[in-house]
């Protein structure tokens, strides 16, 4: 069992824990993840690790509720305990030698990103952050980032809070200001991993994306996970989760990702853990 040290809300939808887990906290690197369990009839989630202490053997996982087992995820306290804790999977991120890098996070997206901008920072690589939310009252990460990059740059979609606009629009104007990345990496939603490749193309910039298809076994049994980069079929939890932004064919990965969406949301009759989480109080 893989007990709870610290539970932290970090906005309305998105929640911290900590887990005790020595074995990956040793060996964890950033952009690997792994999968948990919460009980024996509980669905698997593939989650990438957000932080990890070796000395405190504690591994940080930071989620958005999105659907039964993040809701129940999200009900855990401190002390209560998961029943798997499998990994860490998939490759670590291929820095490369590179002099100055741009992260660049969208929502709850940055608690993926912020673990390559503090292992690029503390390699002595100049980093960049842009870290883009919806609006003021979901940002996360703020204090964690300024320890972690040279420059922070926060934006919001509706501008309460940094520069009004995407993260795109930010890339773009500190690329027109003259800073020569030799890498940027992008973690968020499929559309913006999409438009921030779409930016750096015609500078040649290499761009890593961190892709989150529907995932089973995560151990390249199941194909799941299939998706198509430079027209080649690859699967993210062996392959990646780290792809070359610039050969990703974000449309399918988008039409496989709602495969399930109208199930997740509608099928409460026959769900297990939707009426577990009615139970604790927890159902929408
Ligand atoms: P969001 O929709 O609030 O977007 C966050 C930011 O991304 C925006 O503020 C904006 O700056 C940027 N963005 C969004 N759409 C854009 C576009 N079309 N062009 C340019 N920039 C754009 O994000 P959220 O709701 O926090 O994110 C949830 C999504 O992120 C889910 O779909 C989830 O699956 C995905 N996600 C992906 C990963 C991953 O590993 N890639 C990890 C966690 C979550
Ligand atoms: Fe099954 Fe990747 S999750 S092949």
């Amino acid at each position: 069992m893989y007990k709870i040290v610290k539970r932290k809300q970090l906005n309305d939808t998105v929640v911290r824990l900590d887990i005790d887990a020595p074995f990956v906290a040793k060996k964890v690197q950033a952009g690997q993840f792994i999968i948990l369990r919460i009980d024996e009839f509980g669905e698997r989630i593939p989650l990438t690790v957000a932080d990890a202490d070796p000395e405190a053997g504690t591994v940080t996982i930071i989620f958005q509720i999105v659907g039964r087992t993040t809701m129940l995820l999200s009900q855990m306290k401190e002390g209560d305990a998961l029943l798997d804790f499998v990994g860490p999977l998939g490759k670590a991120t291929e820095f490369g030698n590179i002099k100055k890098a741009c992260v660049v996070g969208g929502g709850v997206g940055n608690a993926i990103a912020y673990p390559s901008a503090k292992a690029l920072h503390k390699a002595g690589v100049e980093v960049d952050v842009i870290a883009g939310f919806r609006s003021k009252d979901i940002v996360i990460l703020e204090d964690e980032y300024k320890d972690a990059c040279d420059n922070l740059y926060i934006t919001t979609d509706d501008g309460t809070y940094g520069e009004k606009g995407f993260v795109t629009n930010k890339l773009q104007s500190l690329i027109d200001a003259g800073n020569n990345y030799d890498l940027v990496i992008a973690i968020g939603p499929i559309p913006m991993m999409k438009f921030v490749s779409k930016v750096t193309e015609p500078y040649n910039i290499k761009t890593l994306v961190s892709l989150n298809p529907i995932m089973i076994d995560g151990t390249g049994m199941c194909g799941g996970c299939r998706v198509t980069v430079g027209g080649e079929i690859k699967f993210a939890c062996v392959d990646g989760p780290d792809f070359d932004g610039h050969q990703v064919d974000y449309d399918e990965l988008m039409q496989r990702n709602s495969t399930y969406r109208n199930f997740e949301a509608h099928d409460k009759e026959n769900c297990r853990m939707y009426k577990a989480a009615e139970q604790v109080g927890g159902a929408e």
